[in-house]
C-alpha cells in the first residue's frame, strides 16, 4: 500500500463561548488521530454569545499552552468552506449523550452533502464531562456556582470577571 506524506488535518469547529475542558477532553483524544487540529471559533446562529470572538480566541490561547500540533482561529463563514481552505480531511465534533445526536447527525449530513470530501468524526467526551456544556457552566457560574473544575483556570477568572460586570 502506498504511504502518504500528507497531514491528517481535522478543523475542530464550535462557539467555544467559552472553552471548557470538556473541550479540552476532545482536543487531547483527536490530536492522537490527527498530526495537526485547527480548533476554529465559528458563528452559531442560534446562540448568543457571552463572551467576544477576541476574548474567546484569547481564552483559546491560554487554555491550550500545553499542546502541539495545534493552530487557533476563527471564521464567519461556512464550515466545509473553510475545511477545504485549510486542507483538511475532517471536522471533529464531541459527543455527549444521546440528547446531542440528533442536532450532530443534522449537521454532519448537511456538511456531508455540501463537500463529500469531508467526514465529520466524533469522539465521545470522557464521562465526568458529559454533563457539562459551555451553556450550563455559564449558567452555574451567573448564579455564584463554582465551576472551576470544569474549565481551565484562564476561562474561571474570566468567567468571574465577565459576570460581575454583567450583574
Ligand atoms: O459549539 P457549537 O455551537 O455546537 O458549534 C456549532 C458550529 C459553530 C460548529 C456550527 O454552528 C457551524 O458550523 N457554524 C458555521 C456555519 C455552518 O457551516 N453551519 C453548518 C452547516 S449549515
Amino acid at each position: 500500500m502506498q504511504q502518504s506524506a500528507e497531514q491528517k488535518i481535522a478543523v475542530y469547529p464550535g462557539s467555544f463561548d467559552p472553552v471548557t475542558n470538556g473541550h479540552l477532553d476532545i482536543i487531547e483524544r483527536g490530536l492522537k488521530l490527527f498530526d495537526k487540529l485547527i480548533v476554529t471559533i465559528m458563528f452559531n446562529p442560534s446562540k448568543k454569545s457571552l463572551f467576544t470572538v477576541e476574548e474567546r480566541l484569547e481564552l483559546l490561547e491560554k487554555s491550550l499552552e500545553k499542546f502541539s500540533n495545534i493552530e487557533i482561529d476563527s471564521f464567519s463563514g461556512l464550515l466545509v468552506d473553510y475545511a477545504a481552505k485549510q486542507k483538511a480531511r475532517a471536522i471533529l465534533r464531541g459527543m455527549r449523550a444521546i440528547s446531542d445526536f440528533e442536532y450532530e447527525f443534522q449537521m454532519a449530513l448537511m456538511n456531508r452533502r455540501l463537500n463529500r470530501e469531508i467526514q465529520t468524526v466524533f469522539l465521545i467526551t470522557g464521562t465526568q464531562w458529559i454533563f457539562t456544556s459551555s451553556s450550563i457552566i455559564k449558567e452555574a457560574a451567573r448564579f455564584g456556582g463554582n465551576i472551576s473544575s470544569m474549565v481551565p483556570p484562564a476561562v474561571n477568572e474570566k468567567l468571574k470577571k465577565k459576570l460581575s460586570t454583567f450583574y
